[in-house]
């Protein structure tokens, strides 16, 4: 379900929703799309003067719709300039360079319950799980948390769908009772009880807090981040790529990936935001100081893995198999 090859879509049609999020629906120039499951996201490049990008987008369409895949995007204007770039690019008619669809959160489909929480532009990949979990009639509840109703994309779009009766608005200018109580709204821990979440880091946070405090297992907490703050700083390390024969000095506020591809390492970043894995390379030697939000803890505690773009070394050498 996954391809690396880039494929060109045309936005047929574009809704400027609520919220600043615009609504995207992309059909393929030629062929036919590929096939999606819920959770999954597109990578889509962002080519306009100087600016070259490429940004992860959620799918929030219904993984059973074969003519046309949907995004939604928000206007950030305080982002890298991603979705501003998509804002301008994607009109209707346009044509964009993207790969995937990819899937880094997928859903457990044979889970006796589903809770999904999406804050914010979280709501996207929320919203794929939503039409498969109602297609497959499981038991699921969405909790969709924004500022205020004047601000909430996909309202008119949730209201209206078959599984209306499902979704819970909590918005923060609303009344108390009716905002997202996690001592409330958490279902009690269970063997077949998945959690999923999705939305800005502090909300995150906050969410995956309470559930590893409620007791839910780590396995059964499913999260997806859109984009983190990275915290770049620490003392220069030496990464050797020994595939490559090529050995880098890392500086203070420096990465792995710069201080290769400066070298001349064939190294492929994406996000650089230790969000999409693109970048994870593999360890031989040397200690991780671990930055990302892609990894899983399991997988923090083999060492062997590491996001090249925006993690570190705790000592002061890596060798990494590239
Ligand atoms: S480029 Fe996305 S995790 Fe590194």
């Amino acid at each position: 379900m996954s391809t690396g090859t880039p494929l060109t879509l045309r936005v047929t049609e574009r809704l400027d929703d609520r919220g600043a999020i615009a609504r995207i629906r992309l059909e393929p120039v030629q062929g036919t799309l590929v096939p999606f499951t819920a959770g999954a996201h597109l990578d889509l490049h962002l080519v306009e003067n100087t600016l070259d990008l490429w940004r992860q987008y959620s799918l929030c369409s219904d993984p059973a719709e074969t003519g046309f895949y949907e995004i939604g995007v928000l206007k950030d204007p305080v982002s890298r300039g991603g979705s501003e770039a998509v804002h301008r690019l994607a009109v209707v008619g346009a044509e964009l360079s993207v790969e995937g669809p990819r899937n880094h959160f997928p859903l457990a489909e044979d889970a006796a319950q589903s809770v999904l929480i999406g804050g914010g532009i979280g709501i996207t990949p929320m919203i794929a799980m939503a039409k498969r979990l109602h297609a497959l009639g499981r038991d699921f509840v969405l909790h969709y948390c924004t500022r205020s109703e004047s601000v909430t994309a996909f309202l008119d779009t949730l209201r209206a769908a078959p599984f209306a009766d499902r979704v819970v608005f909590h918005f923060d200018d609303g009344a108390a009772d009716q905002k997202l109580d996690l001592a409330r709204d958490l279902p009690a821990p269970a063997a077949d009880t998945h959690l999923y979440v999705c939305g800005p880091q502090g909300f995150m946070d906050w969410v995956l807090g309470a559930a590893e405090t409620a007791g839910h297992a780590s396995g059964q907490v499913h999260r997806e981040y859109f984009s983190a703050d990275v915290d770049l700083t620490g003392e220069g390390f030496e990464v050797e790529a020994r595939a490559s024969g090529i050995t880098v000095k890392v500086g203070p506020k420096d990465t792995i990936a710069k201080a290769l591809m400066a070298a001349g390492v064939k190294l492929e970043v994406k996000c650089e935001e230790g969000v999409c894995g693109t970048c994870v390379t593999d360890v031989l030697e040397g200690e991780i100081d671990h930055r990302d939000q892609f990894l899983t803890d399991d997988e923090r505690e083999d060492g062997d893995l590491i996001c090249a773009c925006c993690s570190r070394a705790k000592g002061a050498r890596l060798v990494l198999d590239i």
